[in-house]
């Protein structure tokens, strides 16, 4: 098979397509014949040296993808070759085959595109996660999502909105606000002209800034709110007041999906297929697509997401 190769950790251009072995599925593992795959943010941090897959998973970058299952190996549960899935990735994503436990696989959703699928996993596994598992957001709580027209955001404001919950971004141009509005949210912020902090009062705040916004998020909890922080484009220290947060009987909260053990992210997987999918079976969501790129030129890809652009998410084509 063919994958996209990094040798020396750089640029775009370090994003190499080449033949390398192919995987054969080990024990409790799918098989995927890749029809597609999608650039997230941590794609960009894997091709310059900061982010290496953790052990046992493929050298190549692509934390999710879309495809048919080729082959199963032993102990696999509820799939066979012909079905068409959908994963959550380790690593491997930008390959023509990968293999995966089958814990981390799911059924396309109903009318969904099987290329668009391929967008859906990361964003759909970490927004259900954080904000519905951890953060706990309830029906009428107002969640604020920084970088709102993100992969992530466009995802966090159409769920919250389909939970019934006041959705509040931010994001850098009044054009990417008013793309999040298109999407369902309530209300956004500019955030190079205006601090959220003095305008938003949040129940769950989900954070992919870290440090540089850590003292403002809090400041933006209401009493009893929850922030998670699952980025650090902004750094990965802050102030904390512990003052406020006790005050406000508040709490912060960190989480990683990439490095959580294959039982964790099957309790994750099912919870989304079991809670989110059937919103996408009713029309409810959507996948936010922006550009789509031939899976041997990542390279291009890549330069779009660097570019900051996109609205949504980005695929690779097989
Ligand atoms: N912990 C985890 O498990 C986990 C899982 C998935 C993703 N993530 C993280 O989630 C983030 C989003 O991932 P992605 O793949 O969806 O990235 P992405 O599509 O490339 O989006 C990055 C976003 O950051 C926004 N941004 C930059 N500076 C900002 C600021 N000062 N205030 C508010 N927003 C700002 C940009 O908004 P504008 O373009 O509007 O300026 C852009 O929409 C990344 O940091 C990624 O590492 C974490």
């Amino acid at each position: 098979m063919h994958a996209i190769v990094i040798d020396e950790p750089g640029g775009p251009e370090a994003l190499v397509w080449r033949e390398v072995p192919d995987p054969r599925p080990g024990p409790g593992e799918v098989l995927i014949d890749v029809v597609a795959s999608a650039v997230n943010r941590a794609d960009l941090l894997q091709r310059q040296g900061f982010y290496p897959p953790p052990s046992g998973a493929p050298p190549y970058p692509g934390l999710e993808c879309s495809g048919v299952v080729a082959e199963v190996g032993a102990d696999v549960e509820g799939f066979r070759p012909g079905d068409r899935v959908c994963a959550l990735l380790a690593g491997g994503g930008y390959a023509q085959r990968v293999a995966v436990p089958w814990q981390q696989v799911m059924r396309v959703p109903e009318g969904v595109d099987p290329v668009e699928a391929a967008g859906l996993p990361e964003v759909a596994c970490t927004v259900w996660s954080n904000v519905f598992m951890t953060a706990r957001l309830r029906r009428g709580e107002t969640l604020l999502v920084h970088g709102g027209a993100s992969g992530i955001g466009t995802f966090a404001v159409q769920l919250a909105k389909a939970f019934g919950s006041h959705v509040v971004v931010t994001a850098g141009s009044a054009e990417r606000i008013a793309r999040c509005l298109e999407l369902g949210a309530d209300e956004g912020v500019n955030y190079r002209e205006e601090d959220f902090s003095e305008k938003v009062r949040a129940d769950v705040i989900l954070d992919i800034i870290g440090g540089k916004y850590l003292a403002r998020n809090v400041r933006a909890l209401k009493t009893g709110g929850r922030l998670v922080v699952i980025g650090m484009q902004g750094g990965t220290k802050g102030e904390l007041d512990l003052g406020m947060l006790l005050v406000k009987r508040a709490s912060v909260h960190g989480t990683t999906l990439r490095s959580r053990p294959v039982d964790e992210k099957g309790v994750i997987v099912r919870g989304v297929v079991g809670d989110v999918w059937p919103l996408f079976d009713a029309g409810a969501l959507r996948p936010v697509v922006h550009a789509r790129v031939p899976m041997s030129e990542a390279a291009e890809a890549h330069r779009i997401v660097e570019s900051g652009e996109h609205v949504g998410k980005v695929l690779l084509l097989t």
